[in-house]
Order: C-alpha cells, then structure tokens, then sequence
C-alpha cells in the first residue's frame, strides 16, 4: 500500500523529492495559503504522514479525525505547541520536531530585533522613507545603548545560550532565568549569572524571551511582571506571542511602564493587537525569526528526514517527549 504524505503549506522545493522516495505526496502548493482549521479537517485524513507547521492547529478532534492512518505529525519548527502531543501519544501518533538547525538564525533575527528597539531603526527609516529627514541633528531619534547594557535571558536552551554569545560580543551583562538552573560549567561558558525571574526583571535593561510555551509559561510576562521592570526597559519576544499577556503589554507600552518592545510573535497570530500598529516604541516583524533561506531548507529536509525515517522502520531522530 502506497503511504500517503500531506505537506499542509509550500516548503522549499529540495524537501519533495524525499517525501516522494517514500510515499505519494498530496501538497499545498499555494505559497503563502494557511489551510483553515475546516480545510485542515478535510483534507487531513487518510494521510499516513503530515508535514504541518506552526499555523496549523492539530488538536484533539483533527488528530482524532486522522486515526488510525495517521502515524507520524513532523512539524517544521523546534516549537510544537501547535499539536496536542497528550493526545497523540495517546492515539500512538509520533510526534517530531526541528531542533538545532534554526538556533544560529533565529540568535541572529532576536539580536537584530533588540538592536532595532533600542537604536529606534523601525522608527528612523519611517522617517526617512516619510521625507522628514532634514539634515543631521544633535537630538535627532537618540535611542538606547546596547553595549554594557544587562541583557536578562528568560529560557536559557539552545536558542537563549546562542543569544547570550551574541550579546558578550556587545559587552552585555547577562542574567537567565530557566526553569532548571544550568550546570556551573555552562553558566561559566556563557558568561550567564542565574537570577529567580523578578529579579531578572527588576535588574535587565532588555528582556529578550527563549522559552517553549507550554501550559506552564503561558503569560510568563503579565501585568505583574511588567511592573517589575525597568521604566526604561525593553522587552523583545521571538518565542511565542502568548508568553506575553499582548492587551498588558500594550497598557505598559502605552503608560511607560517599560520603554519599548521588540515583537517577533504575537498572543493571536495573524492579528496584531491593533494599538501595537499605531506605537513608535515598538518594532514589529511577521514571525520571520528562523526565515533564512538556508535554514528553512534545512528545517524542511529534517521534517522531511523524520518522516522517512519512520516509513522505513527506522526511529524518527526527533520525536518530541508527550
Ligand atoms: C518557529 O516558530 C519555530 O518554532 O521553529
């Protein structure tokens, strides 16, 4: 019996032919079409293998609606709090992700995205795209340093570390926060100073989010948190949106109780808490943290390499703990 793979969204082209090599590939080839929750529910079952991503929703009633021929989900992305992963271990439906490739890129878009709140870059090139650039100015959009400043890390793993070895070449002071403390070891390693989260929070100039978001984390940052920053701080999200309580974070944004924010993700992507769209403090991108060409051809080849794997008997190298 042929396998039957779904690719729910168009991926880079060198994945496919993997995908064909085993089974028969029914793919979303739209670029840029997000399949509706309905969509999804329609076309899912009967496929022995999903290749899904983040804007796919794979709840209990879908992956239900998929068995018993649904195997294997192998999302493209390390972060999978898209799938109910209770109820597909429970319906033995294997679960994988897409660790380790993106670390360096999204390192690299979270670092570029706390240079832009701090030195104002969303806001200068509005500016200057707007024709008001008149001339040098002494006072002209001063913005924030970002060397010496305390960077506090919250969710020092793969992602948080390489952060932290961007921020040392900056001269940052860094302080983590992480569920399990590291060993001394990587702490020395990173330069990272270990600090219960209210205190990170009271101490950071910037805050930048590394952590899964999992039942536990969700609104790490609330009203609460907020409030124990400094007025001057920044908060810089690539993780997950609903990490951040976004209708809070607008109130501080809006009555200073943190300066700025730098936001990657948001609490109900696609829609954007209306009042951020209108703020000068706050620098906004479309979840594009991992969205190099090289890595999102890497992360596609391992989603695709996890569902071969498992079509040839082989354990798939990146099944998630359930
Ligand atoms: C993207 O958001 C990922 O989790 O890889």
């Amino acid at each position: 019996m042929p396998l039957n793979i779904l690719v729910t969204q168009k991926i880079p082209d060198s994945a496919y032919p993997l995908l064909e090599k085993v089974g028969t590939v029914d793919a979303n080839m739209e670029e840029g079409r997000i399949w509706s929750a309905d969509e999804l529910l329609q076309k899912a079952p009967g496929h022995e293998y999903i290749l899904s991503l983040v804007t796919d929703t794979m709840d209990a009633q879908l992956l239900e609606a998929c068995t018993p021929h649904l195997k294997l989900v192998a999302n493209m992305a390390v972060g999978y709090n898209n799938i109910d992963v209770a109820t597909a271990k429970r319906l033995g439906i294997v679960v994988t992700n897409t660790p380790g490739v993106l670390t360096e890129t999204t390192a690299d878009l979270a670092f570029g995205l706390l240079l832009a709140t701090a030195r104002r870059l969303g806001e200068a090139e509005r500016y200057l795209r707007a024709g008001k650039f008149t001339g040098w100015g002494p006072l002209l959009l001063c913005g924030t340093d970002v060397h010496d400043a305390t960077l506090g890390i919250v969710g020092a793993g793969r992602i948080g570390k390489a952060m932290a070895r961007r921020a040392r070449g900056f001269d940052m002071k860094l302080l983590y926060y992480n569920r399990h403390r590291l060993p001394l070891e990587e702490e020395q390693q990173y330069a990272l100073t270990y600090a219960p989260l209210p205190k990170l929070l009271q101490q950071a100039d910037f805050v930048s989010i590394h952590a899964p978001y999992t039942q536990e984390t969700h609104h790490l940052i609330g009203s609460r948190e907020l409030a124990l920053m400094k007025p001057e701080a920044m908060l810089i999200n690539t993780a997950r949106g609903p990490l951040v309580d976004e209708k809070t974070l607008v109130l501080a944004l809006q009555k200073g109780t943190i300066a700025a924010a730098g936001l990657d993700v948001f609490e109900r992507e696609p829609v954007v808490e209306p009042a951020l769209l209108t703020m000068e403090n706050v620098v906004l991108l479309p979840h594009i943290a991992s969205a190099s060409v090289k890595t999102r051809t890497r992360m596609a080849t391992m989603a695709s390499e996890n569902i071969v794997a498992h079509s040839t008997g082989q354990p798939p190298p990146n099944s998630v703990a359930g």
